[in-house]
């Protein structure tokens, strides 16, 4: 295989990554009714929308351009994030007409790349909020020749991802993609959506149809003998992609637990943005986020959730690990667990929804007639 490292070239680019594409098209399913007028990636993650914090880690590596592969509500990430010269960053936007899918996506901007035919480019799924050091997996990349060098983290349940069995040198011998089988899980290793491509490597992705990196792109490359260099490391990792991981990751973000450089405000137990109103007595713990205008009234307690802009919160609710939308009102004694409620949504006085239940954006539940003590 061809080895661009330390071969004595000139100019600096082995040791540096300037150029990344961000895949923000997809639509989010999972994340529904978050994600019904916001892209997953917008939605606000400890305060500010969730593509901020990888921006400024990429930032922090020293990446300077980055290309948006935009899909999926397309319109909304260029008004927000403009040129990015407020993060220090050039960015530019890419919407396909149909979704291109994940290496369909990498392929459409390749013309937007200024790095040359040798140089490496970083590529990130855009919903994973990760510790990773990036400059480590550059310099893995560097270091092995590869011609695509992988983020790889290990999971308890691998089944959601895609698998990535190494050898004993770290380089990639399958890559096996939402296993099916029993016999397909042959490791916890798995895919961590950050890669490093040499760029002529995306040149070879085909272009104007959909592909995806994972089941086409990948197999291929292994099966014409390249060279996938896998980097496996246990740093802070969770794909944000259903409410659950989403609330998690928030709340890790305000803890602390996760590594950004764009949490507005001290790390600590909550985030109350400017302009959001709790009452003294309300209690607010577990690293929650209450975002700008929204309220919460005397005697709430929330813990590991996301108030997001606007939500009001009446008396004495009991919040856990949910997530209230944009301009929705929770009423007066509601508990809710793992829960999560549409944009504008209303839920009347005294509700219970717990695990998992979801009240889609708008929707008006009336009050109950059940009473349910917040003091169990
Ligand atoms: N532009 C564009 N166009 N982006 C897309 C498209 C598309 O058609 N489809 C998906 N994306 C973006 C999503 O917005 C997301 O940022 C990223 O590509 C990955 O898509 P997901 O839908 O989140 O995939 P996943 O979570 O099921 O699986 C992927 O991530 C896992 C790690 O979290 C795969 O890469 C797995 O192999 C990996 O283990
Ligand atoms: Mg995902």
């Amino acid at each position: 295989m061809t080895s661009s490292a330390g071969s004595g070239s000139t100019g600096s680019r082995d040791d540096k990554v300037t150029e990344a594409i961000l895949l923000v098209g997809g639509k989010g399913t999972r994340l529904r009714p978050l994600t019904v007028n916001t892209p997953k990636p917008m939605v606000p993650a400890a305060g500010v929308p969730f593509l901020t914090h990888q921006l400024a880690r990429a930032r922090a590596a020293g990446v300077e351009h980055i290309v948006l592969a935009t899909s999926y509500l397309a319109e909304v990430f260029e008004p927000h994030f403009g040129d990015g010269s407020s993060l220090g960053l050039s960015l530019e936007y890419v919407t396909e007409k149909e979704p291109l899918g994940t290496g369909g996506a990498i392929r459409n901007v390749a013309a937007r790349l200024r790095s040359g035919p040798e140089d490496p480019v970083l590529v990130f799924n855009g919903d994973i909020l990760t510790g990773l050091d990036i400059e480590a997996l550059i310099a893995t990349h560097r270091d092995s020749g590869a011609d695509v060098s992988l983020h790889l983290t290990r999971v308890p349940d691998p089944r959601a991802f895609g698998l990535v069995p190494t050898d004993g040198n770290g380089r990639v011998t399958a890559f096996l993609e939402k296993p099916q089988t029993p016999e397909e899980i042959v490791t916890n290793q798995i895919n961590a959506g950050a890669y490093v491509f040499r760029r002529s490597v995306i040149d070879t992705i085909p272009a104007g149809r959909p592909v995806s990196v994972e089941r086409e792109t990948f197999p291929e490359l292994l099966a014409s003998g390249a060279h996938l260099q896998g980097m496996v490391d246990s740093t802070y990792w969770l794909d944000l992609g259903t409410p659950q991981a989403f609330v998690r990751g928030s709340a890790d973000l305000v803890l602390g637990r996760a590594p950004s450089p764009a949490v507005p405000g001290r790390r600590g137990d909550r985030l109350v943005l400017d302009s959001a109103s709790v009452a003294p007595d309300a209690k607010l713990s577990g690293g929650t986020v209450v975002g700008a205008g929204a309220s919460v009234a005397s005697g709430a307690r929330i813990d590991g959730s996301v108030i997001l802009a606007g939500a009001v919160i009446e008396e004495s609710a009991v919040i856990s690990a949910s997530l209230v939308g944009e301009g929705a009102r929770v009423g007066a004694r509601v508990h809710l667990d793992g829960a999560v409620i549409g944009d504008g949504a209303v839920v009347g006085a005294d509700n219970e929804l717990l695990h998992g239940a979801r009240v889609w954006c708008g929707a008006h539940l009336p009050p109950s007639s059940v009473r349910f003590s917040s003091d169990q």
